[in-house]
């Protein structure tokens, strides 16, 4: 019968559970101890044909021994698992502090950021902002303004650029339609603004565009007057500029006012001293203007004698241009984001 060593077999074993690193190589040393042939096995089988007093102190020490490697194993799996838990915490460890990359964010196009700006101005003043509808009726883009068909006035205006549409009706050529729209349906005193998106056919370059926004305006009551409109329209270009602009005045024509005005603005970006952009002239041109003609409010069923008060209509754009420095009105209707990111 061949001396079995238990201590050194049970040496062996634990140096060998000592050293595994991973819960798969102590799973292979623990079938090599505790398999199907493993060591342990093989001692098992031997027991029956020992004799019975060894059998017994012998069984009994190899069952010892049995628990007490077992118990290492556990102690061993536990430390590994645990040593393996920590390392995939710590691989997939995630920082939620740490602030997510930024979306790209979108832009105000510059003509809804000065839009927004003049209506707080306006209305801050007690003006209402007004929309009236982009397709418009013969009626309230010319005849209720003064303008009858075949009249000169259409071309002096450019009106005679108008976008019919096949299915009747035009492309407003003016937000002055708006200021009829109002009056059919309210009555003096008012004060309204319309900033609207008005259509010419022109030919397209740096200053001319088919497709831009006016700034119209109406003020109406009994006593409004010329000077009412100088004042409103300083303090209004005072705060849309931010610095002090002075206006000039020149007689013009309009079918729907009389008198009516050229609107000039002292140079925002050489304040009159003359520069490339006025042509040295220290003033630049920012629309039409003029009193409500008395047609006009016969045509909305209102008393002429009753009442009396100032229209404008600014060219929007050029107000932006002026006030970002753009050189060229192309830009608003280009989708270009190098242009809009500017803003
Ligand atoms: N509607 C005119 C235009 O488009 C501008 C204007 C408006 C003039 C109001 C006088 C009064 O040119």
């Amino acid at each position: 019968m061949e001396k079995i060593d238990l201590k050194s077999l049970e040496n062996k074993v634990r140096k060998k559970i000592e050293k595994a690193e991973s819960l798969k190589e102590l799973d292979t040393i623990f079938k090599e101890v505790f398999g199907k042939d493993g060591e342990v096995k093989k001692i098992s089988k031997i027991i029956p044909k020992l004799p019975k007093k060894q059998r017994k102190i012998f069984g009994e020490k190899f069952g010892k021994m049995k628990e007490s490697l077992m118990e290492e194993f556990e102690k061993k799996a536990k430390e590994l698992k645990e040593k393996a838990e920590k390392e995939v915490e710590e691989k997939e460890w995630i920082d939620i502090t740490i602030p997510p990359p930024k979306a790209p964010i979108g832009h105000y196009h510059p003509i809804t950021l000065a839009r927004r700006k003049i209506e707080e101005i306006f209305q801050s003043m007690g003006f209402e902002v007004v929309e009236g509808p982009e397709i418009e009726d013969e009626w309230h883009n010319f005849d209720a303004l003064n303008i009858p068909p075949d009249h000169p006035a259409r071309d002096v205006l450019s009106l005679g650029k108008t976008f019919y549409l096949k299915s009747g009706g035009l492309m407003r050529s003016h937000t002055s339609s708006v200021q009829i729209r109002y009056m059919e349906k309210n009555s003096p005193p008012l004060r309204i603004i319309v900033p609207g998106r008005v259509f010419r056919l022109d030919a397209i370059d740096a200053s001319h565009e088919i497709d831009f926004w006016q700034l119209e305006g109406l003020m109406v009551g009994k006593d409004i007057s010329v000077a009412n409109f100088k004042a409103i329209i300083e303090e209004f270009l005072k705060r849309f500029f931010e610095k002090e602009v002075k206006i000039r005045l020149r007689p013009s024509f309009f079918p729907f006012t009389e008198p009516s005005f050229e609107v000039d603005i002292s140079c925002v970006l050489c304040n009159g001293k003359g520069c490339q952009v006025c042509k040295n002239s220290g003033w630049l041109e920012c629309g039409g203007a003029g009193m409500v003609h008395p047609n006009v409010y016969k045509n909305c069923k209102l008393n002429p004698k009753e009442w009396q008060g100032f229209a404008f209509g600014f060219g929007m754009n050029r107000l932006v241009m002026l006030k970002y420095k753009i050189p060229d009105i192309r830009l608003f209707n280009s989708g270009d984001l190098r242009f809009l990111h500017q803003f």
